[in-house]
């Protein structure tokens, strides 16, 4: 494998390679834009391949090993490529996420994108707005957590909050993927208010981005909060998303927006879902033109 990447992985006395804790804020940036542009790449390929993400290689091994070796940073051109040569790519995405440190390495970025210095926790926004309701004992689930330290836990509002992350850094925090845990069988299995902070913008598909927006409503009981957080151009920036758009998503699932908030970089709702789901369908369609506008697109299908 190449050497390079965001962080040098240097090795212990023991030899296992561990990672430093702090990046260089434009390397954040960088690394945050990057694993971002890989994932959504790498879903599109594995959509060609028609293979699901828990793909078996079989005799396509050697390919993607070559891919995978090779990895340097590219521009990603996928359009008339066979399935060896896509195979080859994906070896070459999963090899550039892993000279890069993995999922690991981008928490840590996100995670100093938080810190008071380079941002801030957002979940202060939701405790700016939700001190105001007097809410008897609350639940919440915090999907995406970083730390146990955050606003959100250290408030005393909650009752008590089940946080879980697709890689866990602590042990207040199952490692869990979200569009995996098991649906609730009972009202005690839902929650007075769900966090979904900078996670939807995470999930590589709009489909995939629509999923998880309808399946946070089986989590929620009735007339329960749900404060999200998106990154400020994906609705002030993209070619097929805006905030009117992201109201009509929500207004279909039966949420009711109560606050809305855009600071430089982010973009801060609080909803209450009042009523069961009306199905309608999104499709991704150009709202904005513009030759500098981002792909952010949520879909529901
Ligand atoms: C950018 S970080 C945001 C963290 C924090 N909520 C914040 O606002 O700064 C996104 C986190 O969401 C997690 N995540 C993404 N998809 C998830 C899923 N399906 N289930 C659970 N966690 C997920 C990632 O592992 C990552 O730690």
């Amino acid at each position: 494998m190449k050497k390079g990447g965001f962080l040098k992985r240097p090795r212990s006395i023991t030899q296992k390679p561990f990672t430093p804790k702090t990046l260089k804020p434009k390397n954040t940036r960088k690394l945050i834009r990057r694993y971002h542009v890989l994932l959504k790449n790498k879903s599109i390929i594995l959509k060609k391949l028609n293979w699901d993400k828990d793909f078996q290689l079989g005799k396509w091994e050697k390919i993607y090993k070559k891919g995978f070796d090779n990895a340097n940073e590219q521009l990603f051109k996928l359009d008339g490529l066979n399935e060896a040569q896509l195979v080859e790519k994906l070896g070459e995405i999963d090899g550039e996420i892993e000279k890069n440190g993995g999922l690991e390495v981008y928490q840590i970025a996100s995670t100093q994108g938080q810190s008071n210095k380079r941002g801030s926790d957002s979940s202060k926004k939701l405790i700016e707005w939700i001190e105001k309701f007097d809410l008897k004992d609350p639940t919440a689930l915090e999907i995406g957590c970083l730390s146990p330290e955050n606003v959100i836990s250290t408030c005393g509002i909650f009752k008590s909050i089940t946080r879980i992350d697709l890689h866990s850094q602590h042990p207040l925090i199952q490692q869990q993927d979200f569009m995996e845990r098991p649906l609730p069988t009972s009202n005690n299995d839902k929650f007075n208010l769900i966090s979904c902070s900078l996670v939807v913008n995470f999930v590589d598909s709009p489909q995939g981005r629509g999923e998880m927006l309808k399946r946070m409503t089986e989590f929620l009981l009735p007339q329960a909060y749900l404060f999200f957080v998106l990154p400020l151009p994906c609705i002030e920036n993209s070619r097929y998303f805006n905030n009117e758009r992201m109201l009509s998503i929500m207004e279909s699932l039966g949420f009711v927006q109560l606050n809305h908030h855009n600071s430089t970089k982010l973009a801060y709702w609080l909803f209450q879902w009042t009523k069961p789901m009306k199905k309608r369908t999104f499709k991704k369609v150009e709202l904005n033109k513009g030759s500098n506008k981002n792909n952010f697109c949520i879909v529901l299908e």
